[in-house]
């Protein structure tokens, strides 16, 4: 991570186009450290062909695998097809550190850094770790940036599916059954760890706490395939969870924070069908290749009272976690017609064609206008502690 600081070279301020000077200034940050790299670049390309210029001065940072911060050229055909990756270019974003926001800056080698102005709220478009979990988060706070979504404390909650379940579970909100094999239980314990997987019965879902878009992610049928499964996870994650594989439909839920005072907004539900799941559940492929066989169904075919249970239960979540600016949560729908939590994604996909804006757009507010929203919010919202 870069960092700046006031004491480092002269700086060239870059010359600001008159009627830009009243636009909002929105960093879109994109790409990241995660699995879910080429995923936040399509997410990127989207905003950058919806965002509304007439209001926006946009600015398209990318984030590297290694981490480093760049400038990235305002084109979205770059971005899409779901192959993009953020490469280290010559011109390097700097975030500076301090009391009160100051200017991003451009440092290309060999040259006189030049200053970005300042940015009045930054769009953190990445999924995963290192920007979905609360670090992102974090540092921005740090800077004093204004962002849009959720903070550090409901970023990092919700994406260890540990906490986030002990979390709902603690304010009563439904969720599955499931154990925790940590790197000390699994070296010391291992018996114990198998056991207690055991208990809950097979099939059981084997995945790293904290990752996304299904990475690392075994349904196990079978006790002799549970070793496996847990080391595959470890190597996307040293802690583990086990679920209980839960039998239903998959409905998923888009949750907006309410302007001032107002209770969070919930869309109508609707449902991920699989038409013929390779790995038998929504993995990776399935989430992300045009080839695999998946429709997203909005609204959801359900009885009013369940929908209705949906968009509650949603809302509820949202706030026990502490959430901001977005969220969406998702449950199964199982075949005893119980409603279950299994996961709540604080910056959930969100492409044009991503299930988040498509349950807003069939709810009465079109992918811009969602956009115009979640920025709105972001700036409504004072800086620092809250
Ligand atoms: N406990 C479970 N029971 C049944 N299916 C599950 C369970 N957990 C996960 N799945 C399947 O695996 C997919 C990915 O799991 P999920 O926890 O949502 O991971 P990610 O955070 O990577 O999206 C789900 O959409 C669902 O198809
Ligand atoms: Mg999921």
């Amino acid at each position: 991570m870069d960092t700046h600081h006031a004491s480092e070279p002269a700086l060239v301020p870059e010359p600001s186009g008159g009627a830009s000077d009243a636009k909002v200034r929105v960093a879109v940050v994109f790409g990241g450290r995660s699995g879910e790299h080429p995923v936040s670049c399509a997410t990127a390309a989207g905003v950058l062909r919806a965002i509304d210029r007439e209001r926006y001065d946009v600015l398209p940072v990318g984030i590297t695998r290694a981490g480093e911060w760049v400038l990235v050229p305002d084109d979205p055909t770059l971005l899409e097809g779901g192959r993009a990756e953020i490469t280290a270019a010559d011109a390097q974003v700097l975030v500076p550190l301090g009391a009160a926001p100051g200017p991003l800056v451009v440092a290309a080698p060999g040259q006189v850094p030049r200053e970005l102005g300042t940015v009045d709220v930054v769009l953190p478009l990445l999924h995963g770790p290192f920007g979905e979990d609360g670090t992102l988060q974090g540092l921005l706070e740090m800077a004093g940036v204004r962002y849009v979504g959720s903070g550090v404390l409901a970023s990092a909650a919700a994406m260890d599916k540990h906490y986030m379940k002990v979390v709902l579970a603690g304010h009563g909100l439904p969720v599955g059954p499931y154990t925790v094999i940590t790197p000390r239980l699994w070296r010391t314990d291992r018996a114990r760890a198998l056991d207690a997987v055991a208990s809950l019965g097979f099939p059981v879902f084997v995945k790293p706490a904290r990752a996304g878009s299904s990475l690392g992610i075994t349904r196990v049928e079978r006790a002799e395939d549970v070793e496996a499964a847990v080391e595959e996870a470890q190597r996307h994650d040293p802690k583990v969870v086990v679920e209980a594989g839960i039998p239903g439909r998959e409905i998923e839920c888009a949750v907006l924070q309410g302007r001032g005072d107002d209770a969070p907004r919930a869309s109508v539900p609707g449902e991920v069908v699989l038409d013929a799941p390779a790995a038998g559940f929504y993995d990776y492929e399935t989430k992300y290749l045009d080839t695999a066989p998946l429709t997203m169904s909005v609204p959801a075919e359900l009885p009013a009272e369940v929908a209705e249970r949906v968009r509650t239960l949603a809302g509820e979540c949202f706030e026990a976690l502490g959430c901001e600016g977005l969220a969406r949560v998702d449950f199964f729908y199982t075949d005893r017609g119980e409603v279950v939590v299994n996961e709540v994604n604080t910056m959930p996909g969100f492409t044009p064609f991503s299930m988040y804006p498509l349950l807003w757009e069939r709810s009465g507010l079109p992918y811009p206008e969602l956009l115009d929203e979640l920025i709105t919010l972001a700036l409504e919202r004072p800086a620092g502690l809250r």
